[in-house]
């Protein structure tokens, strides 16, 4: 039965119309998915539905009443709830208050004075599966499980609607299956599901019927294996990635005894590699999370580290771009030690990171954002021209405000300002989120161009498949020391493991 329906829903910005003459229909027990190339429209969809964006044409119904003009509060009153795609917890709350706010913010509203949020607020951790770091601060959670929060913290308003844009980006395996089953059990329950999600392995398995957008057109709508065979939607969307399933390498391991330092020997005699950790150490408030990491970047190669959640990835970047000092240990960069070098330095000895969480000024134009890369000498122009050539869309965009851009297009930009700085080594944190799946397919192939004009590139991903074809070197990290490395054809079962978090 159906629960909200949209019928020719149009918003405008300016003189283009970003979604238009949209129809969906979502029906209560199932999860419904809404997919299509980055800027089609998705996200601002959703701002229609919860009231934080006006429509410009058309009408919102939810059980038979006229939602379309009703403020975003009443909305919420009348069982909408949503997660974003760019985190909205609050950071210094724990994860268990983040939750328990938006409980008593319910109980009140919903004069449910007999409710307990305490009680509330731990069903919805266990359910979640964040029990074990409920008291933790919410922005010292990795992504995926600050994901999970803002999750939690939605259904503690108890909805009949809701609404989750990306929240299964930054999840490995296993965290991504143990959601697939959490959402199972929420829309058994008779939950209504809308669902945005790049990861088209997982919508495929969720979702009884997928909408496809693009730029702003309804493209398709079916049952997931309608739209798998659908030509225009592979033409748009899918590309090759059409059949992507969480990556898991079946072929068991060999009686393989090689060590990473042996491995790293086998690539042969080189120069001194682009960037170099050798037995780093590094701890947050004395807490060591770097356990003698060794890792080379070679010049132009791309290597492509992988591991699961808290194995240390992020924290291994953060000492690589010189944000983080190690407690032992050291950093080079072509054969120079640049232990301690402050962060802010480092772009001019050629080191640039895409922070996870993307890192572009969002109160600046395009074009603004760009100009910051040219203080470091290279000129406006060449930059804008190289860009835009790259990014089109960026492009056509180069006066909008980058807060305003969709979440991929700001992915965009800020690999596009990384780059222009043309720096030596290039720092990526999990490059692919937020993107569909053929600009990851085109971005990696931009990042082995890249490689091969001599730019050495060190990569954190959590989605491998892609990688993996532009990747010199894999190294596998779990509990913060590396575990494996070599070619990705030999490390094909350490990957799967630590993908599985069997290794944890
Ligand atoms: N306030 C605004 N002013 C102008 N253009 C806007 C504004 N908000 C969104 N847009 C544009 O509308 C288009 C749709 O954006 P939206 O965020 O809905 O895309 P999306 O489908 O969610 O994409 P993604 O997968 O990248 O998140 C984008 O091209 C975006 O740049
Ligand atoms: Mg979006």
């Amino acid at each position: 039965m159906t629960l909200f329906e949209a019928r020719g829903l149009t918003i405008r910005f300016g003189g283009n119309d970003a979604v238009n003459g949209v129809d969906l229909d979502v029906e209560r027990g199932c999860v419904t998915g809404l997919i299509g190339p980055n800027g089609a429209g998705k996200t601002t969809i959703f701002n229609s539905i919860t009231g934080l964006q006006d429509v410009s044409r058309g009408t919102l119904t939810l059980d038979g009443h006229d939602i379309t003009h009703e403020k975003p509060r009443e909305r919420a009153r009348l069982g909408i709830a949503r997660t974003f795609q760019q985190l909205e917890v609050f950071g210094s709350l724990s994860a268990r208050d983040n939750i328990l706010v938006a409980a008593e913010i319910r109980r009140r509203w919903a004069h449910d004075l007999g409710s307990n949020p305490r009680r509330d607020a731990d069903a919805i951790l266990d359910r979640v599966g964040l029990r074990a770091v409920a008291d933790e601060r919410a922005d010292a959670l990795p992504t995926g499980l600050a994901r999970l929060c803002e999750v939690g913290r939605a259904l503690a308003a108890r909805p009949r609607l809701l609404l989750l844009d990306e929240p299964a980006s930054g999840l490995n395996d296993r965290e991504t299956e143990a959601f697939a089953e959490l959402l199972h059990e929420l829309t058994a329950e008779g939950l209504a599901i809308f669902l945005v999600e790049h990861d088209v392995g997982f919508v495929m398995e969720v979702c009884s019927r997928v909408h496809v957008l693009n730029y702003g057109a309804l493209l398709a709508v079916g049952t997931p294996t309608e739209i798998r065979r659908n030509q225009s939607v592979l033409d748009a969307y899918l590309g090759t990635a059409n059949d992507a399933a969480p990556v898991v390498w079946a072929r068991p391991s060999s009686t393989d005894t090689r060590t990473p330092a042996h491995a790293a020997r086998d690539l042969g005699p080189r120069p001194a590699p682009a960037l170099e950790l050798r037995a780093v150490h590094a701890a947050y408030h004395g807490i060591e999370v770097l356990r003698g990491v060794d890792l080379a970047v070679p010049r132009g190669g791309v290597v492509a580290l992988f591991g699961p959640n808290g194995a240390g990835k992020s924290t291994t970047l953060k000492v690589a771009s010189g944000q983080m000092v190690p407690t032992h240990g050291c950093v080079h960069m072509a054969g120079r030690h640049v232990n301690g070098v402050p962060g802010q330095a480092l772009p001019r000895v050629g080191l640039c990171t895409i922070p996870e969480g993307r890192g572009v000024f969002p109160n600046l134009t395009v074009r603004e954002n760009l100009t910051m890369a040219s203080y470091t000498g290279v000129s406006r122009s060449a930059i804008e021209e190289r860009t835009f050539s790259f990014f089109p869309r960026l492009g056509a965009r180069r006066a909008q405000l980058a807060g305003t851009l969709s979440g991929g297009e700001q992915q965009m930009l800020a690999l596009a300002r990384a780059l222009a700085t043309e720096p030596a080594v290039l720092l990526l944190d999990e490059l692919s989120i937020g993107l569909a799946p053929l600009v990851v397919e085109e971005l990696y192939g931009m990042v082995a161009e890249i490689a091969r004009d001599g730019v050495s590139i060190l990569v954190v991903e959590q989605f491998a498949r892609t990688v993996l074809g532009v990747a010199d070197i894999v190294v596998v990290m779990t509990r913060g020391r590396v575990t494996a490395s070599g070619p990705p054809a030999e490390l094909e079962s350490e990957l799967a493991s630590a993908y599985m978090g069997a290794s944890l």
